[in-house]
């Protein structure tokens, strides 16, 4: 059966950098889907489950459908966006008690990173946090791919290259 590919996107612009990056590897390989965290209301973790009822759930359990799931981020402040922190924090739900069985299903998955920042630098650290979490959750990581765009807001063609060589890996 073939290896299913989704791209969760988090960032503060549907439309910016983070998915035109997205979009150029999705030219290069088509199979893969796509989920934009802004199309959906995921609060804050909470302690009590408050926000058991919100877009998260159902959101984890199509992207337990997937074999692969790629992270797509903007380099906010040196690190993930929010809305892909956001996203992490509340797997705690599913590691908890009554929806354990969910959380577990996410072993022997895949992850990988792609982060889009606004020069070819990234600091050490960047992918701890994913390395860590696929580490702890059971889950494969495969690597991280770094991005940007140049002062026309042109994906630099070592960039594309870059997303070339990525997507023979999916
Ligand atoms: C709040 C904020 C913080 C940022 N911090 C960094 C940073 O630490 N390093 C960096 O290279 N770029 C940083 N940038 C630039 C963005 O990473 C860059 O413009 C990226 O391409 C934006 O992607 P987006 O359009 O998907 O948001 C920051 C941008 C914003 C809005």
């Amino acid at each position: 059966m073939k290896n299913k590919t989704v791209i969760v996107i988090g960032s503060s612009r549907s439309n910016g950098n983070t998915r035109r990056v997205v979009d150029q590897l999705i030219s290069l390989s088509s199979d893969i889907d796509i989920i934009d965290l802004n199309s959906y209301n995921i609060g804050f973790y909470d302690y009590d489950f408050k926000n058991r009822n919100d877009d998260f759930f159902p959101l984890f359990l199509k992207i337990l459908e997937y074999d692969t799931i790629i992270f797509a981020t903007p380099i906010y402040w040196y690190t993930m966006s929010a809305q892909i922190k956001t996203f992490l924090d509340r797997i705690s739900d599913v590691l908890h008690e009554d929806k354990k069985v969910f959380g577990r299903k996410l072993r022997g998955k895949n992850l990988a990173t792609i982060s889009c920042g606004s020069d070819n630098e990234i600091f050490d650290g960047f992918t701890m946090p994913f390395e860590q979490t696929s580490n702890y959750l059971g889950m494969n990581y495969l690597g991280h791919l770094h991005t940007w765009l140049d002062n026309n807001s042109e994906l630099p063609d070592i960039v594309k290259n870059k997303l070339k060589e990525f997507s023979t890996y999916l």
